[in-house]
C-alpha cells in the first residue's frame, strides 16, 4: 500500500526506529544489524501475479528481510509491503498504519507502529464495508477505490515464531487486506473493470519497455 494524500500517517519521519513486535521481547542475537533499502518490484513484473508459498521457519535470514522491508516501506514512504513486492514469493508482509487515533494525529504525536505478519490468514471479515482510495508501491501513480470490510481478524506467526491473532479495524484492516491480496497475486487494479485494468497494464508495459 502506498501513502494517501488524505492522511499524513504516511509522512511520519525522523522517528526512532523500532523493530516490529520487539517491545518486551527478549533480545535476539543478530549477525547483521544494518538495514537496506530493497528494490520494489513494479507492474508488469509477473512475480506480482504469483501466489506466495508459506514460510516454513522463522530464521535470521527472514528476520533480516523483514527489517529491510520495513526500512524500504518507510523510505518509500508506504504503509505496507508484501514479500513478493521485493521479489520473494513467500507469505510474509510488513505494515505500519500508525496509531489507532491516526485520523487527527500530527507528525509530532505520530509514532511508528510496525507489525510483521508471517503466514497471515484472515480468519474473519466484518459485515460492514467502506470504500477507501488505495495506492500501491508496485503501481506508482495509480489510485483505486476499493471496498473492503472495516474489521478483520488475522492469524499469523510473529517474528519470534509465535502464533498470534490480531483484530484490526480502520486503516490497519485495509492495509492488511491489501497486502494479503499481494500474497495471493492480487492487485488493486483487479477491483477495476477489465477495460480500465488493461489500460493501466498497457501503460506500465510501455513504461517498462522504455526503461
Ligand atoms: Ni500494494
Amino acid at each position: 500500500a502506498k501513502s494517501s494524500a488524505a492522511s499524513d500517517v504516511y509522512k511520519r519521519q525522523a522517528r526512532p526506529q523500532r523493530r516490529c513486535d520487539r517491545a518486551g521481547a527478549p533480545k535476539r542475537r543478530r549477525t547483521r544489524n544494518s538495514m537496506s533499502i530493497l528494490p520494489i518490484v513494479k507492474l508488469p513484473d509477473p512475480i506480482l501475479r504469483q501466489p506466495a508459498e508459506p514460510v516454513e521457519r522463522v530464521d535470521d535470514a527472514l528476520l533480516q528481510t523483514l527489517d529491510d522491508m520495513l526500512e524500504t516501506m518507510y523510505e518509500a514512504p508506504g504503509v505496507g509491503l508484501a514479500a513478493n513486492q521485493v521479489g520473494i514469493t513467500r507469505r510474509f508482509l510488513v505494515v505500519d498504519a500508525g496509531n489507532d487515533s491516526d485520523e487527527g494525529a500530527d507528525e509530532e504525536t505520530a509514532q511508528r507502529n510496525p507489525i510483521c505478519l508471517i503466514n497471515p490468514e484472515i480468519v474473519s471479515l466484518g459485515t460492514v464495508t467502506r470504500v477507501y482510495e488505495e495506492g500501491c508501491l508496485s503501481l506508482p501513480g495509480v489510485r483505486v477505490e476499493v471496498e473492503r470490510p472495516t474489521e478483520i481478524t488475522v492469524r499469523y506467526i510473529d517474528r519470534d515464531g509465535h502464533p498470534r491473532e490480531l483484530d484490526a479495524d480502520g486503516l490497519l484492516a485495509t492495509v492488511i487486506q491489501h497486502e494479503v491480496d499481494h500474497l495471493d497475486g492480487k492487485l488493486i487494479i483487479d477491483y477495476l473493470s477489465s477495460l480500465k485494468r488493461s489500460m493501466i497494464v498497457r501503460r506500465f508495459k510501455k513504461l517498462a519497455r522504455q526503461a
